[in-house]
């Protein structure tokens, strides 16, 4: 409900007339205020509390709802009733971030962008929380907390620090490809409506026959890729640092929805144990001519949220939000996130952060849990239902018809070095570097050089070396344009 015009009168929050809300109740016209002034203290003390945590990463975003399609039948990969029939349409809610910078950051600043989708299907929510790159910097949860600290502030200055962020990535090889990424003509996105999204992660699909694929999600914008340079974001942030947002309400608003086409690759289960790159690594991509690009369906957005704070602020999107016939993969990165995100969301929202519209599993024809209690729990909390299963009444019965099926994995339990797996950092990035233009190549040498300045000689020296590996060429210009711009 857009804001209309009324003359409604003003209340407190227990519903009661306020009769002035001008001036505070004081003694005599110059003295101090009274206790009894129960508007004053009440509208104080709703104030004191307004603020709610922002997310750890991709604090600054912009979000909206819409609509997905299905175009293609992929009944024999998955049993998703999502999927089930073409022409089929559910409600979607998706959420556009930056990542390092906090919630007053601007927009348009080299960095990765949120690609953050919720699909309100039959049997649940179902989120895709992905990027606007297929690759990440690492592949191990246990080092997400560090690059979070690598690209935020500096814990003295309270400063951005280019040798805490490019100390981190060069000493973590693994990170080039993610990094070449981000340096190239793309790192800047236009807008979040001229940006690809990736589910980036393998994920699996099962099928009514119990039969499990590996897949990976590409969301392809229909609106053309557009990008700044460095010197085009610092002139759109001098003049407007919600480029981004204002760019996304704005289409929404008169009418001209953005779209994105999902397609999929699909790898049969058993190619994993012998695919040339190590299926379930985040930090590599599998190549389109192994695994083609699969078309599904489109998603537009169509309508802005009435309110910010309600809708996109309170979103809590998890990577465990899944479905039948969508499941996770044995990814350690992915792994750590199906954990880590409904726990952001307890701790930011509360326990019953379920309950928000926004998060509410809308379209889902059943949610019947024995969840109870906790923190603003406002739906009832299940009146009279027996809190306990098994009971008497057959409330509520597990359904083993959606387990499943068994899945083979690895042996021994220890903290195994990714590197004894797979030690090639630097083939992909190789590739990419050379599927560019003299021109695009040059963009990523100069991003390379400005973004790294300040940090300390030995830190800009292993990053030429990282990527002399990829390619000799990368690493030359690299240097290049570290000399010119002063970086060296
Ligand atoms: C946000 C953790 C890797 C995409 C967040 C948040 C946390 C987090 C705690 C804030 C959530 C909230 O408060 O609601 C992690 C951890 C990771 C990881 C522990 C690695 C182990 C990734 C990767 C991607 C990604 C690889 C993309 C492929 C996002 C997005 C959001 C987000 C899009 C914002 C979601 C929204 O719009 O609300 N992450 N993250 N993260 N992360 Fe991650």
């Amino acid at each position: 409900m857009a804001f209309a015009e009324n003359t409604e009168p003003l209340t407190t929050a227990a519903g009661a007339p306020v009769a002035d809300n001008q001036n505070s109740m004081s003694a005599g016209p110059r003295g101090p205020l009274l206790l009894q002034d129960l508007w004053l203290i009440e509208k104080l003390a709703h104030f004191d509390r307004e603020v709610i945590p922002e997310r750890r990463m991709h604090a600054k975003g912009s979000g909206a709802f819409g609509t997905f399609r299905v175009t293609h039948d992929i009944t024999r990969y998955t049993k998703a009733a999502i999927f089930s029939e073409v022409g089929k349409e559910c409600e979607v809610f998706a959420r556009f971030s930056t990542v390092a910078g906090e919630r007053g950051a601007a927009d348009a600043e080299r960095d990765i962008r949120g690609f953050a989708v919720r699909f309100y299907t039959e049997e649940g929510n179902w989120d895709v929380v992905g990027n606007n790159t297929p690759v990440f910097f690492h592949r191990d949860p246990l080092k997400f907390p560090d690059l979070n600290r690598a690209v935020k502030r500096d814990p003295r200055t309270n400063l951005r620090n280019p040798e805490n962020n490019w100390g981190y990535w060069t000493n973590l090889p693994e990170a080039l490809h993610q990094v070449t990424i981000v340096m190239s003509d793309r790192g800047i996105p236009k807008s979040y409506r001229h940006m690809h999204g990736f589910g980036s992660h393998t994920f699996s699909f099962i099928n009514a026959e119990g039969e499990r694929h590996w897949v990976k999600f590409h969301f392809r914008t229909q609106q053309g890729i557009q990008n700044l340079t460095d010197e085009e974001a610092a002139n759109v942030i001098a003049g407007d640092r919600e480029s981004h947002g204002r760019d996304l309400f704005e289409a929404i608003e008169r009418g001209d929805f953005p779209k994105w086409t999902l397609f999929v690759q699909i790898m049969p289960e058993a190619d994993a144990e012998t695919y040339r790159f190590h299926p379930f690594d985040l930090t590599k991509v599998w190549s389109k001519k192994d695994y083609p690009l699969i078309e599904v369906g489109e998603f537009e957005l169509n309508r802005n949220p009435d309110n910010y704070f309600a809708d996109v602020e309170q979103a809590a999107f998890t990577p465990a939000n899944l479905v039948p016939g969508i499941s996770y993969s044995p990814d350690k990165m992915l792994q750590g996130r199906l954990f880590s995100y409904g726990d952001a969301a307890r701790y930011r929202l509360g326990v019953n952060h379920h309950q928000i519209p926004v998060n509410h599993p809308r379209a889902a024809k059943l949610v019947n849990t024995y969840h109870r209690d906790g923190a603003m729990r406002v739906d009832g909390n299940q009146g009279g239902v027996p809190g306990v299963e098994p009971n008497n009444f057959g409330r509520w019965a597990e359904q083993p018809a959606y387990a499943e099926p068994a899945q083979k994995i690895g042996s021994t339990a220890d903290r195994f070095d990714f590197r004894e797996d797979d030690d090639d950092y630097f083939t992909q990035p190789g590739d990419l570097f050379r599927l560019m233009s003299t021109e695009q190549q040059q963009a990523l040498f100069d991003n390379t050089a400005r973004a790294i300045k300040g940090a300390r000689r030995e830190t800009v020296e292993r990053h030429i070396e990282n990527c002399t590996k990829a390619d000799p060429d990368y690493g030359a210009g690299v240097r290049k344009a570290c000399e010119k711009f002063g970086a060296l």
